[in-house]
């Protein structure tokens, strides 16, 4: 498969990005990765724990969820610009099997980047999300040179707030999402994420993205 992911770097650079740390990667999906992560956001109760749990805008658990986030996750698939404006997903592979999706999103203000993430039912509450989170930071901060990331969770997700606040970010707001739904939003900095650091993470691949988005290439 990696002769995809290669073939696509090289057209689209984030493609070629890799983070890694004690059997757990993150890296763009291809189609073949995107339709495992689809597998479990179709299946009822594959992300949510069926009743009471929030995921902000996002559907889960039936066929049309499944299709939302494939053409979510197409319609990513863009060339960086400079100016922000990027957005990079990834699939969570452990020991090379897709447990989850995280995006790191710069659509915010200049230095900004927000991140989101899921992972498969079964796999959660093991450590896998924070790890995930840091892993996103070290990029981010260690390799990208962002100087704030933010995030949101529904007011009642203990779980990624806990997640939040166990990598470093403090609570900047409170709003009502679209849909209703009271939400929290947080912060971090990378004086903050760097006495939460992960040891071991491994970032490869970002030369190529970096040329593109840094200011100098406008
Ligand atoms: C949010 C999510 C990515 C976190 O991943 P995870 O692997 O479950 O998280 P971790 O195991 O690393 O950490 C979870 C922490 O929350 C705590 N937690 C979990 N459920 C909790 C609850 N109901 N109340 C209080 N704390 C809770 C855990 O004890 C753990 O804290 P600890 O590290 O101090 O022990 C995952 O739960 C998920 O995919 N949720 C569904 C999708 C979602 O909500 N994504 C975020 C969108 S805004």
């Amino acid at each position: 498969m990696d002769y995809v992911r290669d073939d696509l770097a090289a057209l689209y650079p984030w493609f070629g990005i890799r983070v890694a740390h004690a059997g757990l990667v993150l890296t763009p999906p291809t189609d073949v990765e995107l339709l495992e992560i689809a597998a479990f956001v179709a299946e009822p109760g594959g992300v949510l724990a069926p009743g009471g749990e929030h995921f902000l805008t996002r559907p889960m658990g039936d066929d049309d969820a499944a299709r939302v986030f494939l053409e979510r996750s197409w319609s990513l698939r863009r060339f960086p610009t400079a100016g922000g404006g990027w957005r990079v997903p990834f699939a969570v592979l452990d020991g090379g099997r897709a447990v989850g999706h995280a995006t790191l999103d710069a659509a915010g203000r200049p230095g900004e980047v927000a991140t989101s993430s899921f992972l498969a039912r079964p796999e959660r509450g093991r450590g896998v999300g924070r790890r995930v989170r840091l892993m996103l930071l070290e990029l981010a901060f260690g390799a990208l040179g962002m100087t704030r990331a933010v995030t949101a969770a529904a007011e009642d997700n203990h779980a990624s707030l806990r997640v939040s606040h166990r990598c470093g970010y403090r609570e900047t707001d409170r709003r009502r999402h679209a849909d209703g739904t009271p939400e929290v939003h947080l912060a971090v900095t990378p004086g903050a994420w760097r006495r939460r650091r992960l040891e071991g993470v491994v970032v490869e691949g970002t030369e190529p993205f970096v040329a593109v988005i840094s200011p100098a290439s406008r």
